[in-house]
């Protein structure tokens, strides 16, 4: 089975927990698109009245194509549940995000939601974060001087660059510097050290947020709580 198979049955698995009345947080990446179109099937067989609140512009554009009333997080006073994908998660449930580089927006959204689910293929599952490089969001000022203290501290930055070879700017108009760590023994530590540079907006820890994990595997869905 591909991994678009195990992303798309871990997407559809995902949008039963999805309640008529919510407010829903809708993430951003490929496993995020198999959810919506699954979402948007709820809405329309069983008349669900749900609204969402997108971490992407390619997220919201999807939805409201198909028919998900969008709303802003500035509109909202609370998100039930928010529904996203991830590129690692360990058993503790901590994880690395921003493989798509709206990982600042994702975690605004996750933090504001009172529920987390988090939807992947069975290969984004470790024992250890820090094969998939770490995503800082960089403010353009000093971008340069952040990635040299980075540098530093060993933690071997590298800016996101696209096939063009420029830089990649986020929503937020910011760059992306992806960490190389290899091993994060203590991401709490790790987490804590990055919050407190100046020049990073925001990084791609995300520690202590998600209750719930749908992974798709060849034999099928498991929910891990
Ligand atoms: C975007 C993300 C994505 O959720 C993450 O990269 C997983 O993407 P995909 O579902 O395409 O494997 O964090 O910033």
């Amino acid at each position: 089975m591909d991994q678009n198979a195990l992303k798309k049955m871990a997407a559809d698995r995902a949008a039963e927990f999805v309640e008529d009345g919510m407010t829903l947080g809708l993430g951003t990446g490929s496993t995020v698109h198999y959810l919506v179109e699954a979402i948007a099937r709820r809405v329309q067989a069983e008349h669900l009245h749900i609204q969402g609140v997108s971490t992407s512009s390619r997220t919201e554009d999807q939805a409201r194509g198909l028919g998900i009333t969008m709303v802003g997080i500035d509109d909202v006073d609370h998100i039930d549940l928010t529904i996203d994908g991830a590129d690692e998660i360990d058993q503790h449930f901590q994880g690395i995000k921003g493989g798509g580089a709206a990982h600042t927006l994702e975690k605004m959204v996750a933090l504001t939601s009172a529920q987390n689910i988090w939807i992947v293929d069975q290969s984004k599952l470790v024992d250890t974060l820090g094969a998939f490089p770490l995503p800082t969001e960089v403010i353009p000022f000093g971008h340069t001087q952040v990635e040299r203290r980075l540098a530093a501290e060993g933690l071997n930055p590298e800016w996101r660059r696209d096939d063009q070879g420029q830089l990649v700017t986020t929503h937020n108009g910011n760059y992306v510097l992806d960490l190389h760590v290899g091993k994060i023994a203590h991401p709490h530590l790790l987490a804590q050290f990055l919050d407190a540079q100046t020049g990073i907006l925001e990084h791609g820890l995300f520690l202590d947020i998600v209750n719930k994990v749908v992974v798709g595997t060849p034999d099928g869905t498991q929910v891990l709580n």
